[in-house]
């Protein structure tokens, strides 16, 4: 609890980030922002600011994606029931057993063999699934239960499904299938719990009455989902994804995308359709996909946060495990044909093959797609056959789809030989994954310096980090989510690229989701953190978000004056404006420890209001959120005074803060 928050008492907090003004030691010069409010530089496009998503620790599969059931088709272990267990009853035994000999069909092979001997209605035995790290129980909520079963035999017997206790001891909610019978069928209950304290301490276990044997798969398990959706996602995380106000989502990958080899890239055809269907893959993160979260539920996901798909299509490239590539050529038309195929079912009409089969798995209108990028950081290809492997994507897509921007994945940051020059992409994909200081140190004349000409700048994968890089085994060790040093560096940068909007126009953090239980996690750090039950948003999440939901469409000119000459600037600002809503946003990251007065002096206004509102996002370095602490760091709105065409405003050490103006 030691926070500059906590530190301080409330009121004395309040005074620090509300006060007009502060002295300043005799002969410090205040640093000026002047601000040019007629005269607009750039412009901030709606699509701005987004998410980056992909299958990494365990973002869908214990994360967004509501099945609470783990292992539910029993294929994340060849030879054994992982998650698993036997639920035995006085007097009866039971065995269980991985079984491929009784296939639910060809993409669901395996399946769990439950022997009974000696079951009864008094003794019950069963089958138990641990969940992610938990079933997670809350109060007075409704869980959808389904379950694909066979008997042996034709007599018919009763299946209960309970979430229980992991001793078994407390039922917290309790349902009957009266007769399963002697062919797969799927049998679906509700689970209502009543006045429960809120616990991941849970198991959801299904338990027969006869002795013999029963065979189960697709075992599975769903809260109360986001907009209801059948098959969808977790509550509390896409409210908190909602209120960051992303306009796009850049997926599946990301890693994700290409697979730890080329048999292993995303398959998304078969992410479609019942989920009998889905036979899932390997991910590339140490864990199996299970693809419940699939192209379609991608796409569902943007559309419920109003936001635009940008859309990942593999390319013929695959790093994670060992290099693979198949260069451009005969070889890899396949995959353009996959792409297309893909972008059809995203865009086609109801006419086209692609597009008949979104309709058919229950979205007949197009969903709205701008964005197509071709593969992901093929700079890692040592074969270097990104150039021709982008032309021939390239000029498949735009001849069928000339209104698509394509997106390349090697951007300025890399060596110039790396990049695609045999075709202009429409937007080169950057990523950033640096410390704190350097996005501080490099954020002040980074974007400044480039190319007003070359093509348009994605950066689709950004963080910062404090000491230890993300692909440091030792980062483990660290907390899974950044302290508010990282916020700071992330401001800075966040800073640079709104400044820059005219040639920087989209950019998201990654990765954004992560499990924190041990085991969780393949990557730090990462935006948002959750368990079974609780979620929480990280210091960056809270800056991130000041900048999606607090600015304007139109940048403004602004410099700022005064600043001591040093290795990294104490402060950076951007400034933007709404002039429908008559509103400048003012963005302030002082980055240093000590208070820093500016005077702000606004150009080309006839007015500006004298009350305003600060936005403001400050903390001791070291600190975070967490599981148990939450909202440890978050943004406090307060009223202000005093604003005018210039005033002074003193900003608290180790902040970013947004003055919210009223001017005319
Ligand atoms: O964000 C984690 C990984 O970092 C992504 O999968 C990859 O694109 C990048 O190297």
């Amino acid at each position: 609890m030691n926070s500059l928050k906590h530190l301080l008492p409330l009121a004395a907090f309040l005074a620090l980030i509300s006060a007009p003004a502060t002295t300043r030691a005799a002969g410090d010069a205040t640093p000026t922002l002047t601000i040019e409010a007629n005269q607009t530089v750039a412009h901030v496009p709606p699509t701005a600011y987004g998410m980056m998503t992909e299958e990494i620790n365990h973002s869908y599969d214990g994360g967004l994606y509501g099945e609470l059931v783990q292992n539910r088709v029993f294929k994340d272990n060849h030879h054994d029931p992982v998650h698993w267990s036997v639920v035995t009853a006085p007097g009866a035994t039971a065995t269980i057993t991985l079984d491929n000999a009784n296939p639910l069909n060809t993409n669901l092979v395996p399946c769990l063999r439950l022997d009974t001997a000696d079951a009864s209605d008094q003794a019950r035995p069963g089958i138990a699934n641990d969940g992610y790290w938990g079933v997670p129980v809350l109060a007075h909520t409704r869980y959808t239960a389904s379950f694909y079963a066979k008997t042996a035999g034709a007599a018919p017997r009763e299946i209960t499904v309970a979430i229980e206790s992991n001793d078994g001891a407390t039922v917290y909610a309790q349902a009957r299938v009266k007769s399963v019978g002697g062919d797969w069928r799927k049998y679906t209950v509700t689970l209502k719990t009543g006045a429960v304290t809120p616990t991941d301490q849970a198991r959801l276990v299904l338990r027969v009455n006869l002795p013999g044997t029963v065979w189960f798969n697709l075992v599975s398990l769903f809260p109360p989902t986001f907009h209801n959706r059948p098959n969808g996602n977790r509550v509390d995380l896409m409210q908190k994804l909602d209120d960051m106000q992303p306009r796009f989502l850049r997926f599946p990958g990301g890693n994700f995308l290409e697979g730890d080899s080329i048999k292993n890239r995303f398959p998304w055809k078969t992410t479609l359709g019942d989920l009998t269907n889905r036979p899932g893959h390997p991910g590339c993160w140490g864990y199996r996909a299970s693809d419940g979260l699939g192209l379609l539920e991608f796409l569902e996901w943007a559309e419920d946060l109003k936001a635009e798909p940008v859309l990942a299509v593999y390319a013929g490239y695959s790093l994670p495990q060992k290099s693979e590539v198949i260069k451009a050529g005969p070889g890899l038309e396949p995959f353009v044909q996959d792409a297309l195929d893909e972008i059809e079912y995203v865009i086609g009409d109801t006419s086209t093959t692609w597009g008949a089969r979104r309709a058919a798995d229950g979205h007949p209108k197009p969903f709205p797609l701008t964005y197509v990028e071709i593969g992901n950081e093929d700079w890692f290809d040592p074969s270097g056959s990104y150039d021709g492997r982008f032309t021939q994507f390239y000029d498949a897509i735009k001849a069928k789809y000339p209104q698509l921007q394509l997106i390349s994945t090697v951007g300025n940051e890399q060596p110039a030989a790396k990049r695609v020059h045999s075709r202009t992409p429409d937007v080169v994909d950057e990523h950033y994954y640096r410390a704190a200081r350097d996005f501080e140190k490099d954020g002040p004349n980074h974007f400044e310096k480039y190319d007003r000409h070359g093509p348009k700048i994605f950066v689709g994968e950004w963080a910062a980090y404090e000491n230890i890089v993300p692909w440091d085994k030792r980062s483990a060790k660290l907390p899974p989510t950044p302290a508010m040093r990282s916020a700071l560096g992330d401001a800075a940068w966040l800073a640079a690229m709104e400044r820059n909007a005219d040639i920087v126009v989209m950019n998201c953090y990654a990765p954004m989701l992560v499990n924190v239980n041990p085991g969780g996690r393949q990557w730090r750090p990462d935006l948002i953190g959750y368990d079974a039950i609780h979620s929480f948003g990280s210091p960056s999440y809270y800056a991130i978000s000041m900048f999606s939901r607090y600015h304007g469409p139109d940048v403004l000119a602004a410099t700022l004056t005064g600043l001591p000459d040093a290795e990294v600037a104490p402060l950076d600002y951007s400034v933007t404006r709404d002039p429908a809503r008559g509103l400048i946003y003012v963005k302030l990251v002082n980055v240093t420890d000590q208070p820093q007065t500016v005077t702000l002096t606004l150009n080309g206004v006839k007015k500006v209001a004298g009350k305003a509102t600060a936005i403001t996002l400050a903390a001791d370095p070291d600190e975070t959120n967490s599981i148990t602490d939450p909202v440890h760091i978050v943004p406090v709105t307060t009223k202000i005074t005093g604003v005018a065409t210039t005033f002074t405003r003193t900003f608290p050490p180790h902040s970013l803060t947004v003055l919210e103006l009223k001017a005319k």
